[in-house]
């Protein structure tokens, strides 16, 4: 059957009409994919090479008040094992500790705050909710009472960023498996 001169022009339009389509689809995969890739790269470098989001990271950084990551990857766990001195009245720190005047604090980085086993928190602690991050613990170090108000632990606090830091880092030594520095 032959088609007629009408026929080929519809069909032909139809083809190219499909052919456009298909490839806006395809171009549209493509496009997409190359940001994906851009982001993976960016986290895991680090660099921030290209524009962007690229500035977010040291801006976050910035809001957390002192860069504690700095000092913390500069931190000496045996300097804060001597600063524990000031704590130990207070706190124990082995596997299984007894909770004396404060809870043992075997693991307290990353753990519930206000989670450890068998110990009477204060309404303060326990309404902080979430868990120990780097961050939260050099803020209530500083500060107990201004981190946490209300809160039973009476002890004025570490001034030096340096000594909590260095407190922080022995804590987290306090574990069987640290948790990775920020
Ligand atoms: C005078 C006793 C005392 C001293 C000294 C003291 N603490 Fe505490 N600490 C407490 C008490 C009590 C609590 C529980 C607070 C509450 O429930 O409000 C606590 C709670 C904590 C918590 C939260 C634990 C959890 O499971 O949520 C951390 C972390 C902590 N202390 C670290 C320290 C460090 C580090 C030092 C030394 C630099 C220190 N404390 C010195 C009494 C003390």
């Amino acid at each position: 059957m032959q088609l007629s001169l009408l026929e080929k022009i519809g069909f032909s339009l139809m083809l190219a009409a499909w052919i456009a389509w298909g490839s806006n689809l395809i171009g549209n995969a493509l496009v997409y994919a190359e940001p994906l890739q851009v982001a993976a790269f960016k986290i895991e470098g680090g660099s921030g090479a290209a524009s962007g989001t690229a500035e977010k990271p040291p801006a976050e950084q910035a809001a957390g008040g002192s860069d504690i990551s700095a000092l913390l990857a500069s931190a000496d766990a045996s300097a804060g094992a001597k600063t524990f001195k000031k704590c130990k009245s207070c706190h124990t720190k082995e596997k299984g500790g007894k909770n004396r005047v404060g809870p043992n604090l075997w693991d307290v980085v990353g753990r519930a705050k206000a989670g450890a086993a068998g110990f009477n928190f204060s309404g303060a602690l326990k309404g902080l909710g979430g868990a120990w991050t780097y961050q939260d613990l050099d803020a209530f170090l500083a500060s107990p009472k201004g981190f946490a108000k209300g809160t039973k632990m009476s002890f004025a606090g570490l001034k030096k960023p340096k000594d909590r830091a260095a407190v922080i880092v022995f804590l987290r030594s306090l574990s069987d498996q640290p948790k990775p520095l920020p």
